[in-house]
């Protein structure tokens, strides 16, 4: 049985009446369907966008993934439809949105099937689900996701706190609760009540009494921000989309990034070293985990255009998540040893190592025009060909627009002349 049938049972996602794994083409008559209670999983695209191409053939994986449960999956040609478009905001395309009888959301995760998925269970279900039974935690232990569990009595402060945050951050994390007869080992010496965050087969404790808080305010921020910093694993992946998440740690995030070719082989030395910066958070990650995020990145665009540079690779780039300064090590990252790593980050704590960039306005510009520079290399470099017929095309165009402009007055006088004198146009041709 596959993890993920595992958590669908455990979710009671399990439909009773199963739908195609076929995805649905829709039309404008899906405002009046989606009344009739159902949960969808919708794609709006435009036939010609390449990003709407691109994920086709997940899509249809993505239905065929959800078609043992009770979301049905779908698309919305929004220029065959742009009334329906408009109804459900979907301005740009692609666009992914979870959407029930009375509310929906729109998905601005990863886009891989994986983590589609995980969404669809999680809108699908209430913010909390409760566990039942011993059983069902081993599975989820076994599925090895990230997951906040809450232990004890659904009720009391914490539970409030708990459940709101559970609703706020429903689209990012799974949030369960569990009632003591189905405590596993792990929690046998817990008080209650008691949070945790499981990741990578480890229950990590909530460190808080929170019996002796009598501000309720200060501890649904404290509980927020716990949250909201473990909801991520100790070394993700780390792409464009899921990036802008990790930037709300509040942390410093510290990225090794290498380049992952098309089929995903990463060259040996660009392995070793992200495994020196894997090695480092696994081993310390008491000395770590509070003030810095890590992750890795298969290519380096989003990096390039940050720090406004091509870089080399591998490399090592340290983000401040509240400022958006980035530090980057004195020595080449594939010459660092483990050591080094850490007196480098230990720099950037005590605040000796220089930083870069930011998030002002000058520098804003600065990037965008990075950006265009080096999309306009990379055409180049692509085709040539292509990048000089855009670029002399409306050229062209412009010389002649400015021409009939300018030249007006000549072009009035010889149509003057033309009617005044037919012998010379007849001369002319
Ligand atoms: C906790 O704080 C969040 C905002 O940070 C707020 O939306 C929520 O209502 C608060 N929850 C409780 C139970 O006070
Ligand atoms: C629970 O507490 C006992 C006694 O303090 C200790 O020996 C045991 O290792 C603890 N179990 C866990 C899972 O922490
Ligand atoms: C980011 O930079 C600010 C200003 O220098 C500093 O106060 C803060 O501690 C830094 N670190 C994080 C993780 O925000
Ligand atoms: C900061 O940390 C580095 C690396 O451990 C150390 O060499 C340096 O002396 C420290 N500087 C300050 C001002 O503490």
């Amino acid at each position: 049985m596959s993890p993920c049938y595992i958590l669908l049972l455990f979710l009671g996602l399990f439909c009773k009446t199963c739908h195609s794994s076929r995805v649905l083409e829709l039309t404008d008559r899906f405002p009046e369907i989606r009344k009739d209670g159902g949960l969808w999983l919708v794609k709006f695209y435009a036939p010609w966008c390449g990003h709407c191409k691109k994920l086709e053939p997940l899509w249809m994986h993505v239905a065929q993934a959800l078609s043992k449960t009770n979301i049905r999956v779908g698309k919305l040609d929004v220029t065959r439809f742009p009334n329906v478009a408009n109804e459900f905001k979907a301005y740009a395309t692609p666009i992914i949105k979870f959407i029930k009888p009375q509310a929906e959301h729109m998905y601005t995760g990863e886009r891989t099937k994986e983590a589609i998925v995980d969404y669809a269970f999680r809108m699908a279900g209430p913010p909390v689900q409760e566990i039942k039974e011993l059983q069902s935690v081993k599975k989820l232990k076994n599925d090895n996701k990230v997951f906040f569990i809450y232990v004890g009595h659904q009720k009391g402060h914490l539970w409030d706190i708990y459940f709101t945050i559970a609703m706020n951050l429903q689209p990012h994390a799974f949030f369960y609760s569990i009632n003591k007869e189905s405590y596993p080992e792990d929690f046998v010496n817990s008080t209650e009540p008691a949070l945790y965050v499981h990741k990578e087969g480890i229950f990590y404790s909530y460190q808080d009494n929170f019996e002796k808080h009598t501000d309720l305010d200060h501890l649904n921020t404290t509980i927020f921000k716990w949250v909201n910093e473990e909801r991520f694993e100790t070394f993700p992946r780390i792409t464009n989309e899921n990036l802008k998440e990790v930037l709300k740690s509040g942390k410093y995030v510290v990225l090794a990034i290498v380049e992952e070719d098309k089929i995903k082989r990463i060259p040996t030395d660009m392995i070793e070293f992200r495994g020196k910066v894997e090695t480092l958070i696994r081993k310390k990650r008491h000395i770590y985990h509070p003030h810095f995020q890590f992750g890795w990145m298969g290519n380096a665009d989003l990096v390039n255009s940050l720090l406004m540079q091509r870089i080399p690779l591998p490399y090592l780039l340290v983000i401040n998540s509240s400022t958006f300064h980035h530090h980057v090590p004195e020595d080449d990252p594939a010459e660092m040893s483990i050591e080094s790593i850490e007196i480098f980050l230990e720099k950037i704590l005590n605040k000796t190592s220089p930083m870069y960039g930011g998030d002002s306005v000058h520098i804003n510009v600065a990037r965008k025009f990075f950006d265009f520079k080096r999309g306009l290399e990379d055409m180049w470099k692509g085709n040539p060909i292509l990048l000089l017929v855009i670029f002399t095309l409306p050229s062209l165009f412009f010389i002649l627009i400015m021409w009939a402009c300018c030249c007006s007055d000549i072009m009035d006088a010889d149509d003057n002349d033309n009617e005044d004198d037919g012998t010379y146009h007849e001369k002319k041709e």
